[in-house]
């Protein structure tokens, strides 16, 4: 948080099934991987382009209550469904160390293209449609915390346990996109 890479729009990819394309959403899947976490948008790693990636854990509420394999979407557009919002807690790997409470769009429709230059459209709801938000906001410069209504409720994660009645209620594990 701070960086210019994360405050500016990213660029369309010409070419989704361009090999350096493919290189770089390895890059971004090794670097998920190591933070043990849901999403990754490429101007994290200082990459102004419109690539996101993501996943759903086992356990995390979506439309259909299953996870949602690993996903890579180019050039990605999503459009809210009806108008009703939650919150939930949201952590960024750009924003180390807290945590806070951010309204999204309960349900969304979010199209792009894959690797393979196929079109994917998807209907999601829940963490997935929190997750596939978060993670295109980085592509026009949005941190979370842009998004929050209660600036009370950014906190550190290691708080988090003051917030919540039971650990079930709250898994911080697998949520830092
Ligand atoms: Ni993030």
């Amino acid at each position: 948080m701070g960086h210019p890479v994360l405050r500016y729009a990213a660029e369309t990819v010409e070419d989704p099934t361009a090999p350096e394309i493919r290189g770089l959403v390895g890059d971004m899947m090794e670097t998920l991987a190591d933070a043990d976490g849901a999403g990754l948008a490429a101007p994290q790693v200082h990459v102004l382009l419109r690539i996101v990636i993501f996943q759903v854990p086992e356990g995390r509420e979506t439309i259909d209550g299953g996870a949602v394999p690993l996903t890579v979407l180019v050039n990605p557009i999503i459009t809210p469904v009806g108008d009703e919002q939650n919150e939930d807690w949201e952590a960024c790997l750009s924003v180390p160390g807290l945590t806070g409470l951010v309204p999204r769009w309960t349900s969304i429709r979010y199209s792009g293209v894959t690797l393979d230059g196929e079109t994917i459209e998807q209907e999601a709801d829940g963490f997935h449609a929190r997750v596939v938000q978060h993670e295109c906001d980085h592509l026009d410069g949005i941190l979370y915390p842009a998004r929050m209504t209660d600036m009370s409720t950014l906190i550190f994660r290691e708080e988090l346990r003051h917030y919540v009645k039971s650990a079930d209620e709250y898994d911080p594990e697998g949520d830092i996109a």
